[in-house]
């Protein structure tokens, strides 16, 4: 890879050299010195994005763990220092994990929690723009985004049977990873360290604290683990499903007839694949229901995509973007671009976000591995192999929690995919006592969501309007719960 001339050099340089210090207003992508370790993990310092105006305002290292020898397979990961007090211990760390199917954690990064956003304009071939965050979680804690599993965002395998992981696995390699990168970091390992991740992620985020904290009493070297927090978790446990039925009736898209009728038919069964005829019919009609909204927040437009086929015609000028595209990646394989949803669409950013990780510009600046991803899609769609494994993670949950782990819980209090019913009713099932009894919680005077705290730290809090992935639908009022929670300070 080539270093840009006077580029900030090795990571462990980056203090002195200051982040932005050789930038040159727009014109300065830069390529770093790799500083590649013996441990497996390689980083670089970023001071700037294509499509982000100056150098960037935080710091941000970017590289990959070695997390399969065999396969050759490893784990691509962001890290965005926090942008206050960066160099104190009492600094919270988090690890953020993403959803699935294999969505990147650039999901997190440029959508719910990181500091850039994408500038929403009409894409129109050239590089997609980005801006500052201000309601970005690094503003009070160093975040680790990884693209987990094997296959997600900008992790890869060099062998296909690299692609084939689990839940389990794919935890075992994050155990894997974070043991190698906080090796190279050593002067982290004593932050507060937490978990956290929403959607599927919270199959992972129990589990994975659960393997460290035995780590951790075992004696090995890890990170000093206080605590996670899910968003709008799936648990496998069947009310992640079921609840939506309580929800769809409590706010009017089903009907008091068919609410009945499914809680007399389909009790005790399976909602997904109901074994018996009359509760099939009765969830076929439910389905057909919820299927007028937005399922990841009940409230907004459905985004019906503005062309039938998926292609990226722009205007009246689709031939040419398509070259500009083609010739921007360097690789001439962008096979499955997104259909472009109208503009202003909630999946609007999603759409920019195909075209800003595909440039070649924006892969020079992460320090993208040539010829490792040919083509970056947001999320997957069961095109890789992955093995559900866990079954459920309610025991992780309890295990923690009751070994002195603090615990949050939360919920867009507008998720039909996995409603807070059944967020909340899981969490009172640990059978904690109450010691803080269901609350408003606020923000600039007004209710911002409601919350109940229990015993052994563990809370549960909603969030004011927001959907499945709330801090994307909320970022204030997500970023003040967030600060609250982190800094041990209540809701
Ligand atoms: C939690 O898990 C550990 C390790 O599997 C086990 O030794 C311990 O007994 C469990 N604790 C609780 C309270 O369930
Ligand atoms: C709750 O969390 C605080 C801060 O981490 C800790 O000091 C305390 O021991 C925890 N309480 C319980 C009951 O685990
Ligand atoms: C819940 O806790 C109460 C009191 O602490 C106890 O009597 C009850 O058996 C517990 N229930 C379960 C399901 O653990």
């Amino acid at each position: 890879m080539a270093a840009a001339a006077a580029g900030p050099g090795p990571r462990r340089l980056r203090r002195a050299a200051g982040p932005g210090s050789l930038c040159h207003r727009r014109l300065c992508f830069l390529v770093l010195l790799v500083a590649e370790s013996v441990s497996g993990v390689s980083g670089w310092v970023v001071t700037s994005l294509p499509g982000y105006d100056g150098p960037l305002p935080f710091h941000l290292e970017t590289g990959y763990v070695e997390v399969d020898k065999d396969n050759g397979a490893e784990l691509f990961y962001y890290f965005v220092e926090a942008e206050s007090g960066a160099g104190e211990q009492d600094v919270p760390f988090l690890l953020w994990l993403t959803g699935g199917d294999r969505c990147s954690v650039f999901s997190g990064l440029g959508f719910e929690i990181g500091p850039i956003r994408f500038v929403l304009e009409p894409y129109d071939g050239t590089l997609p723009r980005l801006r500052y965050n201000d309601n970005s979680w690094s503003k009070v804690s160093h975040i680790l985004f990884v693209d987990s599993p094997v296959g997600a965002g900008f992790s890869f395998s060099r062998e296909p049977k690299g692609y084939d992981v689990g839940d389990i696995s794919a935890s075992l390699q994050l155990h894997d990873f974070l043991t190698k990168w906080f090796n190279d970091h050593p002067e982290l390992l004593a932050n507060p360290f937490y978990i956290g991740g929403d959607s599927y992620a919270g199959m992972i985020v129990p589990f994975l604290a659960q393997i460290i904290s035995e780590g951790i009493e075992a004696g090995k070297t890890l990170p000093n683990l206080k605590g996670y927090l899910v968003g709008n978790p799936g648990t496998g446990e069947i009310t992640d499903f079921s609840s939506r039925v309580p929800y769809a009736h409590g706010v009017g898209i089903i009907s008091d007839q068919l609410y009945e009728t499914i809680l007399s038919h389909c009790q005790g069964l399976d909602y997904i694949n109901p074994g018996n005829v009359l509760c099939a019919q009765a969830m076929n009609t439910f389905n057909n229901l919820i299927d007028e909204v937005e399922n990841a927040h009940i409230l907004i437009d459905k985004c019906v995509y503005a062309s039938p086929e998926p292609n990226i015609n722009i205007k009246t000028d689709g031939a040419d973007s398509r070259r500009i595209i083609r010739e921007e990646t360097g690789t001439g394989k962008l096979n499955h671009p997104p259909a472009q949803p109208p503009f202003g669409c909630v999946t609007y950013g999603y759409y920019l976000s195909y075209f800003w990780a595909n440039d070649r510009r924006t892969r020079e600046a992460l320090g993208i591995k040539k010829g490792t991803k040919d083509e970056w899609v947001r999320c997957h769609d069961k095109d890789l192999p992955y093995t559900r494994d866990l079954g459920n993670v309610i025991k992780y949950h309890r295990n923690l929690t009751s070994r002195g782990y603090r615990a949050l819980a939360y919920s867009g209090d507008h998720d039909l995919l996995v409603p807070h019913l059944g967020t909340q009713a899981w969490v009172r099932s640990l059978n904690f006592s109450i010691v803080d009894d269901w609350r408003a919680w606020h923000l600039g005077g007004q209710s911002a969501g409601f919350t109940i705290r229990y015993s052994n730290n563990m809370t549960f809090a909603t969030i004011k309007g927001a959907g499945h992935t709330a801090p994307e639908y909320e970022p204030e009022r997500c970023f003040a719960m967030f600060r609250r929670w982190i800094l041990n300070r209540p809701l």
